[in-house]
């Protein structure tokens, strides 16, 4: 296993091929390539990649609040949309690795309190630890996120991992794992309504939060041209965001490039969104995807 830590990215490589890159702006997963060194990701060609906006594809993580400023919700009303975990400068804690035919890697990072500047402390004043860890293995890449409230007034929180998956045309592409289940449509006034008994494909923008019927060990799975190319299984993560800008949306996006690039992506983010979790002194929170490529 080769790693490489330079002054903003951890990059790691298995013998057979498979790598990740990670920001440390972020801890945003810009990159994972198969053994092929076939990129499995949707990254925008302008995305801001110095922490002064979340980047426009990888793998940008929300926290402590999904979406705009709730109103309703006052300890992170004054929060940017989808907070700051995702423009944070994180630490680079180190590595494991398992050597040998089934090699793996295992890249830790951590964001806590201490680290934010001044102004983002005094938007959301709590004291908290992230610990974020990627997990490559030859045929998936799992994303751990661990929250903990290292102080003493209890917060709430939302969590998501904004996942941009590359596809070769958004046209054909399946979502599968999500029938019959509820979702608030962000794009019809979040109106609540029901998945058909049918895979979710794509005609135009889309913005769905779901709450799958069969839980978060169900997989989700992304077919592209009629094959399977991605299965995503969750821990403890009963949300998954369906995104896709479709042309205007991208037109108006000053980081979305090139701009017939939403041809080539799809958002499937899982998370923790609907409502809020509470976490009291001492209490932590664990999220986890793992990617599988079929
Ligand atoms: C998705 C939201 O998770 O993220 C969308 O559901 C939003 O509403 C999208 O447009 C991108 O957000 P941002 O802040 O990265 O432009």
């Amino acid at each position: 296993v080769t790693i490489s830590h330079g002054n903003s990215r951890v990059t790691a490589a298995l013998p057979t091929g498979e790598s990740v890159e990670v920001l440390l702006f972020g801890a945003t997963v810009l990159s994972w390539k198969d053994g092929a060194g076939d990129e499995k990701l949707w990254l925008s060609e302008d995305s801001k990649l110095d922490g002064s906006k979340g980047v426009r594809g990888g793998i940008p993580i929300v926290f402590p609040a999904f979406g705009p400023p709730d109103p309703n919700h006052a300890a992170t009303s004054k929060l940017p949309q989808h907070g700051f975990a995702r423009t944070a400068r994180w630490e680079f804690l180190g590595k494991s690795t398992s050597e040998g035919s089934s090699s793996s890697v295992k890249l830790d990072f951590g964001l806590s309190s201490d680290n934010l500047d001044e102004a983002t402390r005094a938007l959301w004043p709590y004291k908290f630890g992230l610990l974020y860890s990627v997990t490559l293995e030859r045929d998936s890449l799992d994303t751990t996120l661990v929250i903990t409230n290292d102080g003493d007034e209890p917060f709430e929180i939302q969590t998501l991992l904004h996942t941009y998956f590359r596809v070769k045309d958004i046209s054909s592409v399946h979502v599968t794992g999500l029938e019959d289940s509820p979702y608030s449509d962000k794009v019809d006034g979040m109106k609540a309504k029901t998945q058909a008994s049918s895979p979710v494909t794509f005609s135009g923008e889309m913005d769905r939060v779901y709450t799958p019927a069969k839980g978060p060990r169900h997989p989700v799975v992304i077919s592209d041209g009629g094959k399977p190319s991605f299965r995503i299984v969750r821990d403890n993560l009963d949300q998954v965001v369906v995104w896709n800008p479709w042309t205007d949306k991208a037109e108006s996006m000053s980081d979305f490039m090139p701009k017939d690039g939403y041809k080539n992506m799809v958002c499937v983010e899982a998370g923790s969104v609907q409502g809020w979790q509470k976490l009291d002194k001492g209490d932590a929170f664990e999220g986890a995807q793992t990617i599988s490529l079929s």
